[in-house]
């Protein structure tokens, strides 16, 4: 309204309803003023446009607090037909790990056979929208086909299996992909030895890359993952580093002795698949000493269970829900306070939606661990994941 009234006597005479008003003046000074005032107008209402009090209030989102990257696993039918979903992966999240649409059982369900096709539209999903991209993983004893479990090879012939799929799948990704679990979970729970035959036969625990490839299989995976893509970040991904004892211990040797013989090694990953009881020391004690081999640190994997007994009974109380709440806020405030600045990859949550967890089909059980309810709405746990990122 006042621009025009303005523009309006700049461009001709203003006039009142009961007679015409001239102003008398040299035509060369009258537009001079015309601008004057034009030019304070549109600096006025520049002004009231970025005013705080005219500006629409700034609602907090975990990717806008963080002082490092937030990341979900996700999967390409979320992302791609479930617009809860995507707008809460949009909304809160700059980084994102397949699930498991990247791994050999999917990638390569037949010899010389490569299916990228899930890993493209989650791949093309995240560069579309400028997110971080974790690839989720190339060796793993788990998520195997069966002609890999049953191939029949010398050693020459596993290597070469196991080489071309890594270098394959690093290929196909090449700059795409900020970021590889090269291996994952190679060590043993009980001993901290690398994982080899199965701990009872037959119950999966074994490794078939270190029965037919031997120990150093890791170091070999690390090279031929740089090989392929030299430019990718590249992380040893495993579980347990909280409870401390022999499992910690072994890892960190493993990936301090691959970074002394200079093997392409970035960072770890601390899969952090907790509960509710978990001993908070052991997570601090273990970020240090994560921190101290000088590697990048991600939470890869988060998710915090609020029913570890397998109580079919179980009722998702405030307490259970405000005690959960605590815990992420108390694992981003030691993340923050005990991985230095240049090392913190990130926190990852396995997926962030309660409906989209593995552990209530895996365990057979009800279980909440995420920090969105199962209709996508934020629960405490968000509130105290945000409150933990927050200086
Ligand atoms: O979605 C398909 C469905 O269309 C199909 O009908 C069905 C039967 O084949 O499979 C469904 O996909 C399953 C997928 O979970 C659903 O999310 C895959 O078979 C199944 O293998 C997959 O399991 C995943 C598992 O890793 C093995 O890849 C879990 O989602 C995933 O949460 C779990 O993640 C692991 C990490 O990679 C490593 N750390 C532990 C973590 C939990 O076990």
């Amino acid at each position: 309204m006042q621009r025009r009234k303005i523009l309006r006597l700049c461009t001709k005479s203003y006039t009142f309803k009961h007679k015409p008003i001239f102003i008398p003046m040299p035509a060369c000074l009258k537009s001079y003023i015309c601008l004057a005032l034009l030019a304070c107008l549109l600096i006025a209402e520049g002004c009231k446009k970025n005013s705080p009090s005219t500006t629409q209030p700034v609602v907090a989102t975990l990717k806008a607090t963080a002082p490092f990257p937030m990341g979900s696993a996700i999967t390409s039918n979320g992302i791609l037909s479930n617009y809860f979903y995507q707008g809460v992966l949009l909304t809160e999240y700059n980084s994102m790990t397949a699930d498991y649409e990247m791994k050999f059982d999917i990638t390569e369900p037949k010899r010389g056979a490569f299916n990228y096709a899930p890993g493209d539209a989650i791949v093309g999903f995240a560069a579309q929208h400028h997110l971080r991209m974790h690839g989720h993983n190339f060796i793993w004893h788990q998520a195997l086909p069966d002609w890999v479990l049953n191939f029949q090879g010398d050693t020459p012939a596993w290597e070469t299996l196991f080489k071309t799929h890594i270098q394959s799948e690093a290929t196909h990704y090449k700059g795409q992909v900020a970021s590889w679990d090269v291996v994952n979970e190679a060590i043993r729970d009980d001993n901290g030895q690398l994982r080899n035959q199965d701990v009872s036969p037959g119950d999966g625990t074994g490794s078939i890359w270190r029965q037919h490839l031997g120990p150093d299989y890791i170091a070999r995976a690390f090279q031929y993952a740089h090989e392929a893509d030299p430019g990718a970040l590249l992380f040893y991904n495993d579980y347990g580093q909280e409870w401390g004892g022999v499992k910690l211990d072994s890892m960190i040797a493993l990936v301090t002795g691959l970074k002394n013989r200079g093997i392409p090694i970035s960072g770890i990953g601390m899969q952090m698949h907790i509960d509710i009881n978990v001993d908070t020391a052991g997570i601090t004690s273990a970020l240090k000493r994560l921190a101290a081999t000088g590697l990048l640190v991600h939470i890869s994997e988060l998710d915090i269970s609020v029913n570890p007994g397998n109580d079919p009974n179980i009722v998702f109380t405030s307490a259970l829900q405000l005690k959960q709440s605590a815990l992420y806020q108390f694992i981003a405030e030691s993340y923050r306070k005990n991985v230095p600045a240049a090392q913190r990859y990130g926190i990852t949550t396995w997926e962030f939606c309660d409906a989209d967890s593995w552990i209530p089909p895996f365990f057979n059980r009800k279980d909440w661990p995420l920090p969105f309810d199962a209709t996508y709405k934020k629960k405490p746990a968000y509130f105290g994941l945000l409150k933990g990122l927050t200086n």
